[in-house]
């Protein structure tokens, strides 16, 4: 059976774990490993805007010897004349992976259902896993362990960066707070699978909709947009319904001492952050940026060396 990487739980503690220290060895010596050398072509397709996932991927295939072959939708028969199912069994004559940013999770599911290379989500409707190994690799950096750490989200609970936190963070063994007003809150089974994975491993999951107390205590706080790709046309309700979600400095000092600030980027200043959070002494969004790259290098490491097992 193909290992792909769809969502967050599709990784066990332990491969977690062993992915995010194959990415500080491959961050150490940044050409030491080139698995894709041959060279081999990675398909990296979007239907939505990057400017992150884009370079990170493009830069980390090529870093592992491989070719990047970067496609956007709107250039090719996928999401027009042609399903992902038929898509994925053209491209695995092609090509070693298949990493596509796109809408609906099914149709990642569908894809990869179809084909014998792994398929990795850059990005759907309900999940960010890639990002989620980079923020996990980032806050590992900054306490030296993830077991026990409480990660507070503000904001868009239904958001793929919201449910990713959950899944990667029970995975984790963290306790894993999400605050949002009650129509944004995550998914019921999003929180039911992550639920039963911190019951596993120690962790905990829990929803709120007041933000100071999420915030209270925590050693990790994270936001995102408030209007993620897909939902410009609620814009103007999304701002009025998560404007007391605003990761404020009165917010931050209510966190422990030593806190530290997430956000994925792209982000909005003065909506969902202010300014002298997210580019303040407690951020660590370039770091985070920058953890994109070798995490995704692990992953990519990783993935093909269990599929060639
Ligand atoms: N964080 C992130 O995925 O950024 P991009 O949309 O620029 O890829
Ligand atoms: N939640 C955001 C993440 C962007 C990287 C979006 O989906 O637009």
């Amino acid at each position: 059976m193909t290992r792909h990487f769809l969502r967050d739980d599709d990784l066990s503690p332990h491969e977690q774990t062993e992915i995010l220290d194959l990415a500080v060895q491959i961050r150490a010596d940044r050409w030491g490993r080139k698995p894709l050398d041959g060279p081999q072509t990675v398909a990296v397709i979007f239907d939505k805007s990057s400017t992150r996932t884009r370079v990170s991927f493009a830069v980390g295939i090529a870093d592992l010897g491989g070719s990047p072959l970067i496609i956007s939708t709107a250039n090719s028969q996928l999401g027009g004349k042609e399903t992902p199912s038929d898509t994925a069994r053209v491209l695995e004559r092609m090509v070693s992976a298949i990493v596509w940013r796109t809408y609906a999770q099914s149709g990642l599911e569908e894809m990869a259902a179809g084909t014998t290379v792994p398929v990795i989500n850059a990005l759907s409707d309900d999940f960010h896993p890639c990002q989620l190994l980079a923020d996990l690799l980032t806050i590992r950096d900054a306490f030296g362990t993830l077991a026990g750490l409480t990660v507070a989200f503000l904001g868009d609970g239904a958001s793929n960066m919201a449910q990713s936190y959950l899944l990667a963070g029970a995975t984790a063994a963290m306790n894993v707070r999400v605050a949002s007003p009650v129509e944004f809150a995550p998914h019921e089974t999003v929180v039911g699978d992550a639920d039963a994975i911190a019951t596993s491993t120690g962790g905990s999951v829990t929803l709120f909709t007041d933000p100071f107390e999420a915030v209270a205590g925590a050693d990790v706080v994270v936001t995102d947009t408030w209007v993620s790709m897909g939902k410009e046309e609620e814009k103007a309700h999304r701002i009025a319904a998560m404007g007391g979600y605003k990761v404020t400095q009165e917010l931050m000092d209510t966190a422990k001492p030593g806190a530290i600030f997430l956000h994925c980027l792209p982000a909005d200043r003065g909506y969902e952050v202010d300014p002298e959070v997210i580019d303040g002494p407690q951020s660590v969004i370039w770091n985070e940026a920058e953890n994109r790259l070798h995490a995704q290098k692990a992953l990519l490491t990783w993935l093909l060396a269990k599929n060639a097992a």
